[in-house]
């Protein structure tokens, strides 16, 4: 046996006997950790519950050992909160307390140790930075200034769909089009900037950074040494290529992006306060010594995996369950044909007279949400919680897929049925005002791009079942749901080939 490996595991021994000590002292001492499975040394409770900790996974759990249970994996202690009573008090009540973010081996890579805002503790530099983006980013200024593109955007996914003669009879992959619309609305935002084509060579570049982060970072293969800090020299290789998809994608992000917009200010002469993008006022914050340069590209590559992917899994998940429940789809298209005239394109203020429209999104955030475990949260110093000891930096995951899809809250939560929030449902809506429905969380921590995912939502969504009769491919009756989550992300398995008959108005 490895000489190494030996010593590695002599010592992974010696640390489970301090740690076992430490445990039996601490019970000694009335520490009252919440219930969960029997941990065994080093492992913890790893290896009875495995990797895959999806939401699904984590309620079962919860209905053996109740709406607050801790797993220890590993090192690393992490608590599951599974009801709206729990989840308000982690989110809202001692919303400071939970504020913080867990970092693990691989996001303290791609976060630069927490120097973004999605992934960094609750304090000065987090308050800073979600003050800094905000203007930038997420106000109803920003919807309107912007609409009018997302709106340009979605009449050009019409336009090619029904360009191409596939759409029609085979059916095509649409999720390809609607990613490439997706970049353009957040790069809009950022840069003012668009790319013309699947094809173009920055967008391809762009994407498969993204990607390559993405698969990275929620991937459970580096579970094993990031629960076990000494199994940590095995990951040496996992690691190597996470920062070098970091570095390339920073690289990326200021050399063709925040370069160039740079560049491009320093070339006008006068004010163009009208014309600002996000980029500009981000760059103001730096000038004024606010934030460094990292600060700016961790801003970038926040909004880069946070607003594109999300709110692309949201529209697919939408029309998949569109085509799935053709009856659904078709009451949508009569109610925006009755409320808009037949042929008359969705905009953004139209939103507020569509109440389907609005119905059929909330529906598709409750049985597919995009972020079902929500951001995981972490508690910095020793909390208390439902009267149980919470050890500090514990990984604290609100089970926001389950408060909207228990059946002792929701009438058959498993039947996609956008008529609920009319009904029994009515008041509920995507905003956090119900503790049993977060798709966006609530509280401090929320998401604050939930201004623009909607109306996103609407105008994407809307637009494709105005223009097309959507449907399964030939030979298939229905889209294939299932499902794959990651760390804490939920999208769907297969890229569903759809056919797209355009309407004759
Ligand atoms: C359908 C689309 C989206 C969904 C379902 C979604 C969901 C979420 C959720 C669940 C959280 C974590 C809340 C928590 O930890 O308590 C979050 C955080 C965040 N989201 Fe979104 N999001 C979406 C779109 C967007 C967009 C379009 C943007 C930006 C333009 C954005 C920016 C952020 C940021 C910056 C955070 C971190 C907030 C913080 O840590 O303080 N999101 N989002």
């Amino acid at each position: 046996m490895d000489l190494l490996l030996l010593e590695k595991t002599l010592i992974a021994l010696f640390l489970a006997v301090v740690v076992a000590i430490v445990i039996a002292k601490l019970k000694g001492k009335k520490f009252k950790l919440p219930p969960g499975p029997i941990p065994v040394p080093v492992f913890g409770n790893w290896l009875q519950v495995g990797d895959d900790l999806n939401h699904r996974n984590l309620t079962d759990l919860a209905k053996k050992f109740g709406d607050i249970f801790l797993l220890r994996m590993g090192q690393r202690n992490l608590v599951v909160v599974s009801s709206p009573e729990l989840a308000k008090e982690v989110l809202h009540t001692q919303g400071v307390e939970f504020g913080s973010r867990t970092r693990n081996v691989v996001f303290d890579i791609f976060t630069g140790k927490g120097q973004d805002m999605v992934f960094t503790v609750y304090g000065e530099h987090w308050r800073k930075m979600r003050r800094i983006m905000t203007v930038p980013f997420f106000t109803n200024k920003v919807v309107q200034q912007y609409r009018f593109g997302w709106e340009a955007e979605a009449g050009s996914v019409v336009d090619d769909v029904k360009k191409n003669p596939e759409s029609a009879t085979n059916g095509i992959v649409l999720r390809k089009r609607l990613q490439l619309m997706m970049y353009n609305n957040m790069y809009r935002i950022m840069f003012d900037r668009r790319f013309d084509s699947e094809d173009d060579p920055l967008f391809v570049k762009l994407k498969a950074l993204n990607g390559e982060r993405s698969r990275l970072a929620q991937s459970f293969e580096y579970n094993y040494g990031d629960f076990i800090p000494v199994l940590r020299p095995f990951l040496r290789g996992y690691l190597k290529i996470c920062k070098e998809v970091k570095q390339k994608r920073l690289q990326l992000f200021k050399d063709y992006f925040v370069d160039e917009r740079k560049k491009l200010s320093s070339t006008k002469s006068t004010d163009n306060e009208g014309l600002k993008c996000a980029i500009d006022h981000i760059l103001e914050a730096q000038q004024k010594g606010e934030i460094n340069e990292d600060n700016v590209l961790y801003i970038v590559e926040n909004i880069n995996v946070a607003a594109i992917e999300t709110t692309l899994w949201s529209i697919e998940w939408g029309i998949a369950e569109l085509v799935n429940h053709p009856e659904i789809q078709n009451k949508l298209r009569t109610e925006l044909d009755t409320v808009l005239g037949p042929g008359v394109q969705v905009t953004e203020p139209d939103m507020h007279k569509l109440p389907y429209l609005n119905a059929v999104i909330k529906e598709t955030l409750r049985l597919r949400m995009a972020i079902p475990l929500l951001v995981p949260h972490m508690n910095l110093n020793q909390a208390k919680l439902a009267g149980y000891d919470i050890p500090a930096e514990s990984k604290i995951l609100v089970n926001a897929w389950w408060l909207a899809n228990d059946p002792a809250h929701w009438k058959k939560p498993e039947e996609f049925r956008p008529e609920r929030f009319f009904e029994e449902e009515s008041k509920v809506e995507a905003n956090g005002n119900d503790f049993r429905f977060l798709p966006f969380g609530v509280g401090r921590r929320a998401c604050p791009g939930i201004i623009l995912a909607l109306p996103i939502l609407a105008i994407t969504i809307g637009r494709l079942v105005q223009n097309f009769e959507l449907l399964p491919p030939p030979g298939q009756s229905k889209l294939d749901t299932a499902e794959k989550g990651g760390q804490f992300s939920l999208h769907i398995l297969k890229h569903s080939t759809i056919v797209l008959k355009p309407r004759s108005v």
